[in-house]
């Protein structure tokens, strides 16, 4: 399952959009920045005062004490304090700001600081901050209100990076528990004809290739990708007699494998869930022909979905060069001769033209998931 989690947890990075997103959405401005920074004497002889009470109010707690605990945590957690305030008081919110805030709520995230502790440790900094900006300002209102708008702003600022980092996490994970059933449940489906699960993970990377050559968008590309191991989920209809039969099958026999498509659209019959559906469309068109002579519609050019014509020249790439009951696996070389043939009759030339661009890659994730490699 390792290339499936790799292709799911990426750990989401902040680009230049959303920054200025954050910074807008707070109205972070110019003067701000200067007010924090006019601070930077105020703050820096305290630091370490704010250091050792805020460690102190960690050990307090009873959701923070069992991982401060650990000595080498206290360590790493005092120097980063100090570095989070120092960066802070420059007032320079770029890249490198966004990412410490962004990797610090991901370690919090990993090591099980819950989201509320998380907003009651910015309460913490927030009070050290007015309590300096009041002893700076005792007697100048309108420069405290101002310097405590300009904190107060940061600090929000920070608490939503880590939010966001938060609630991707949560989005990751039940996106991932989505896939895997999904998988798991293709895997069953498959077992009959492949007890390695390979076919399905091969078709799976096979068609984000194509898909990518096609010029097709970075979430479209994941949800052929995701969708691709249904596309014979309507096999489950299809008796052991009949699939695993090693001989030709009679005419009748072969009606019966016909009707695998519409099985799998009825199973995938869905309006709730884009990568269901998405998966009933690869489902129901996967058999089309591009001439119009497929099955089970006859759909023919560009009736027949795009998602069906990639996973339909994949899946036949892969069949060809893959052992069944009934048949040797052919070689690479004989296999694509086959797909050649095949455009502009069995297939799109047009999306057979991106299978043939990403031919190399095909062929080294081929390699990577042989038939022997059962996981
Ligand atoms: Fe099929
Ligand atoms: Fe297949």
């Amino acid at each position: 399952m390792k290339a499936l989690r790799d292709w799911i947890h990426k750990e989401k990075p902040l680009d230049r959009h959303d920054r200025e997103r954050w910074l807008q959405y707070l109205s972070v401005t110019k003067e701000d920045r200067k007010t924090i920074v006019a601070m930077k004497d105020d703050f820096a002889p305290h630091i370490d005062e704010f250091v050792a009470d805020f460690c102190g109010h960690l050990l307090k707690q009873k959701e923070t004490s069992v991982f401060i605990m650990d000595t080498d945590v206290i360590k790493r957690l005092k120097p980063s304090v100090k570095k989070y305030w120092t960066q802070l008081l420059k007032g320079n919110y770029g890249s490198g700001y966004f990412n410490d805030r962004l990797k610090a709520a991901h370690t919090h995230e990993r090591i099980g600081v819950g989201p509320g502790w998380y907003i009651g440790a910015y309460t913490r900094c927030f009070q050290f901050a007015t309590d300096r900006i009041f002893l700076k300002y005792p007697d100048k209102p309108e420069q405290a209100q101002q310097a405590i708008a300009a904190f107060t702003k940061v600090f929000f600022l920070d608490m939503s990076i880590a939010m966001e980092a938060y609630a991707y996490k949560t989005h990751d994970r039940l996106k991932t528990a989505e896939l895997e059933t999904i998988y798991r449940l293709s895997r069953a489906a498959e077992y009959r004809d492949d007890q390695t699960g390979n076919h399905i993970m091969r078709l799976g990377h096979y068609s984000a290739v194509v898909a990518r050559n096609m010029n097709m968008k970075g979430d479209e590309v994941e949800d052929i990708f995701a969708a691709a191991p249904m596309h014979d989920i309507g096999k489950i209809g299809v008796p052991d007699s009949i699939l695993l039969k090693p001989d030709k099958l009679t005419p009748e026999e072969f009606e019966k494998i016909k009707a695998h498509p519409i099985i799998g659209g009825l199973i995938l019959s869905t309006p709730e869930s884009r990568l269901l559906q998405k998966a009933q469309e690869i489902a129901l068109s996967h058999h089309e022909r591009y001439d119009g002579t497929g099955y089970p519609h006859r759909l023919h050019s560009d009736e027949i979905p795009l998602s069906g014509k990639i996973i339909g020249v994949c899946d036949v790439f892969d069949a060809l060069t893959t052992k069944r009951p009934y048949k040797p696996a052919f070689s690479n070389d004989e296999a694509l001769t086959e797909i050649k043939k095949g455009e502009g009759s069995h297939f799109d030339p047009q999306v057979s033209g991106a299978f043939f661009k990403g031919v190399d890659e095909i062929l080294s994730i081929q390699k990577r998931f042989q038939e022997e490699t059962a996981y």
